[in-house]
């Protein structure tokens, strides 16, 4: 299997500092394939979350090796029963009982986001064969955002050309207000530098500095206002990221199109985080790059959680899974 250049980098970060990554979905091949490649290469611990004979079997079939990864079948864990219990105490306020909460382990989405809350894997990479719904909702109710009350989003990293470009939110915010947004480009910043992106950062718009006018547009004016109030405050003063909006993403991106629409702003041309003013705009947007502008595309990872719980897209394949596994054990680094 042969891995793109820009995984290639993370791989080599993670075998510095090794992870165990949770993979709940032991009945997809594509996942088998994947943890089977990831023990190979050893950049992380793989746990595998399924039928233990099936997936011997499987492996003995296809001849890969299972040496370095561990195998869970969640039903017969001595663990069910403790995670059903710490998660019965964090939900019994919002009406969860105890058989509620055992039934709930049942689902391996569950039982692996309570492996990460109890710190028996760093991280999980899910979704192959599940909606991002029901990947992330656990994630949000068990691990929770890193700062209370600020919302958890995601990011896609886009590799073009070998640029590296971070889209956000593509995923998990359906229509952010303006302070959504403002969150958003600072955790988006952040993401850039946990993977040494340059946080350039865009608020994208249909206008550029004034061009046009709509309450739209001054979604986006205001979330550039409040993003640029924290990244003053004493936690981001000296975190290195440049902000700036409303721009097109022509002017975000081409230093020959800025020098006209955008003359005085730092960072038009070149922006390296694109930060889309709803779901809609960024889902296509990720999607034009990738399906038409023939991009690389990772994601969506979630940031602002406490520990990283990754979404794939279902039509995700074994290579596709391997790069998120990078990505998650970089993030739990
Ligand atoms: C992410 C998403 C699944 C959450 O929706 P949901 O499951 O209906 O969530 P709920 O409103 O029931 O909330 C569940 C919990 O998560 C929390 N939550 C929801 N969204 C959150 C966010 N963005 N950040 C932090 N916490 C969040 C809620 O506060 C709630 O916590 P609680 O139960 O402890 O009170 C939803 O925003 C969504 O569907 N987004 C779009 C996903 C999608 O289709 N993407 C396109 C394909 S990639």
């Amino acid at each position: 299997m042969q891995q793109t250049a820009f995984i290639q980098g993370l791989i080599a970060k993670a075998q510095k500092n090794i992870k165990t990554i949770v993979l709940p979905e032991g009945e997809d091949v594509r996942v088998l394939e994947a943890a089977y490649e990831v023990a190979k290469l050893q950049f992380a611990r793989p746990i595998i979350l399924g039928d233990e004979a099936k997936i011997k079997t499987c492996f003995a079939e296809k001849g890969w090796s299972l040496q370095g990864i561990e195998i869970i079948t969640p039903e017969k864990s001595p663990k069910l029963q403790q995670y059903a219990d710490m998660f019965y105490e964090m939900r019994k306020e919002k009406g969860v009982s105890k058989e509620d909460a055992l039934k709930q382990m049942s689902n391996y989405n569950y039982f692996g986001t309570m492996m990460i809350k109890s710190h028996d894997a760093d991280g999980m990479v899910s979704g192959a064969a599940h909606s991002t719904a029901d990947t992330v909702r656990p994630a949000l109710q068990i691990i929770k955002s890193k700062k209370k009350g600020r919302s958890v989003s995601s990011a896609f990293i886009i590799v073009s050309d070998n640029v590296p470009y971070v889209f956000s939110d593509c995923a998990i915010i359906i229509d952010p207000s303006a302070q959504e947004l403002a969150d958003i480009a600072v955790d988006a910043a952040q993401t850039a530098i946990q993977f040494d992106i340059e946080p350039n950062v865009a608020m994208l718009s249909f206008s550029t500095k004034g061009s046009a006018k709509h309450e739209k547009i001054d979604k986006v004016v205001e979330a550039t206002k409040l993003a640029k109030q924290q990244l003053e405050s004493e936690e981001y003063k000296n975190s290195g990221i440049k902000l700036d909006g409303e721009l097109q993403l022509d002017a975000a991106v081409d230093s020959v199109v800025a020098a006209k629409k955008a003359p005085n702003s730092e960072i038009a041309g070149k922006a390296r985080v694109l930060i889309f003013p709803d779901i809609n705009a960024g889902n296509i947007g990720y999607k034009l790059c990738q399906r038409i502008g023939g991009a690389e595309a990772y994601g969506p990872f979630l940031q602002g959680l406490n520990a990283p719980v990754n979404d794939l897209s279902r039509g995700a394949n074994a290579q596709d899974i391997v790069g998120m596994v990078a990505i998650t054990c970089l993030q739990a680094q």
